[in-house]
């Protein structure tokens, strides 16, 4: 019990330290119907235990207000009816003290529960209790991914963290990439069983790999910004046709959080056009770092870029097999990695049982497969097997390529 309760205390305290730095008019904020308030993610994580495992499990456990369940739930259709993910932004109640306050009657609950419980029973709860900080794991980062959406939206491109702030990894990427070959052949991916996954992960299975050669790192800003010089996002051969269609209607010219230096809005915080490209972050508005991995892409940014650096991007299983290469840095903590590979079951693939069947399952379609993991991936978080998702468009996720080609 003590090491779950341990583990617990301390995710549960790593989304309040996340949160500090936030006015509570930050939490509030909602800036597009994909991303979330601060408040929403601390909310919901917390209805996660209770909703899932306490109001179920933990007898004599009292909800602390039933009517936030529907304020709450994301998307369970097995626990009722919700709010529109698209006005979460319009919650101004509960307040902040009162989502803080239920975070601790929760957290109170948990440790009462786990103390309270035989083995028995602990053995029973710890897969879906593990699951609930897994989860709350993954809204830490889209706290940070939504918090800088919505920072983005405002002209003065206020900074989350001082520049100097300790998470704050500073890259360090060779000037050019090198190609890692791999011979190909039948290939185990797919989680080993070892440790926690998400169900999403598994079966493990063989697949048949082509030789392929993939790069020893990231592209970089500087690589990328050669892409946009040479006319990158007015070139539609380089792209893929529904990517196009989003250049043309939404305006791409460069990378989300990418200012230009005729961008009007680098008067007001005294940045003359000699100063070159900026890009804004969650260490605020910075010149562009040539040697940092760019982001934040869209897939069909990074599948363009791929097309006019002449090559490709891996297939998930081929990202997944270059991790046993010598020299392959599987992350380098800033940025995700898009595969060419489409969100889909593996063989033999079933959900989790219970209510936890809807947490990766339903998913499945639509959506392109991100390995790797990021600077705002919780450390530990991520592994080789771990699959993040996202829909093509999606360009306000820490996110960014790895070339692959044939060899
Ligand atoms: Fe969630």
């Amino acid at each position: 019990m003590a090491p779950l309760l341990s583990r617990c205390r301390a995710v549960r305290a790593r989304s309040l330290a996340l949160a500090a730095p936030l006015s509570e008019e930050d939490q509030g904020l909602q800036s597009m119907p994909d991303a979330s308030p601060t408040k929403w993610h601390l909310a919901h994580t917390t209805w996660f235990f209770e909703a899932l495992l306490l109001a179920r499990e933990a007898s004599g456990y009292a909800l602390f207000n039933r009517h936030w369940h529907y304020l709450f739930n994301s998307y369970y259709e097995a626990l009722g009816p919700r709010h529109p993910r698209a006005q979460r932004g319009l919650l101004s109640r509960p307040s902040l003290a009162e989502v803080m306050a239920w975070r601790t009657h929760v957290d109170e609950g948990m440790q009462a529960f786990l103390e309270g419980a035989d083995g028995p029973k602990l053995a029973a709860v710890e897969p879906l209790l593990t699951l609930g900080l897994h989860h709350e794991e993954q809204h830490q980062e889209l706290l940070l991914t939504d918090i800088l959406h919505a920072f983005s939206c405002n002209p003065l491109l206020p900074a989350y963290r001082a520049p100097a702030a300790p998470a704050l990894r500073v890259a360090t990427q060779a000037a050019a990439p090198q190609w890692l070959a791999h011979p190909g052949g039948v290939v185990e991916v797919g989680h080993d069983g070892t440790g926690f996954a998400f169900d999403n992960e598994g079966p493990r299975h063989p697949v048949l790999l082509q030789p392929f050669a993939i790069a020893d790192r990231l592209v970089n800003c500087g690589e990328y910004a050669q892409f946009v010089a040479d006319g990158g996002y007015q070139r539609p051969e380089l792209w893929l046709s529904d990517g196009w269609a989003m250049v043309q209607a939404q305006g791409w010219r460069h990378p989300a959080y990418w200012l230009a230096p005729d961008d009007p809005r680098l008067e007001m915080h005294g940045i003359g056009g000699a100063a070159g490209w900026q890009v804004f972050g969650l260490d605020g508005l910075r010149p562009l770092r040539p040697e940092a991995p760019v982001m934040p892409l869209s897939f069909y940014e990074a599948a363009a870029y791929a097309e006019w650096a002449g090559a490709r991007l891996p297939t998930e299983f081929e990202w997944e097999a270059a991790c046993t290469l010598p020299g392959f840095a599987e992350r380098d903590d800033q940025a995700w990695q898009w595969t060419r590979s489409a969100y889909a079951p593996y063989p033999g693939f079933r959900p989790l049982p219970g209510l936890a069947a809807e947490y990766n399952g339903k998913f499945m379609v639509g959506q392109m497969v991100l390995r790797g993991g990021s600077l705002a991936t919780p450390p530990g978080h991520s592994r080789p097997s771990y699959r993040n998702f996202f829909p093509p468009a999606a360009r306000w996720q820490f996110s960014g390529l790895r070339l692959a080609k044939e060899p």
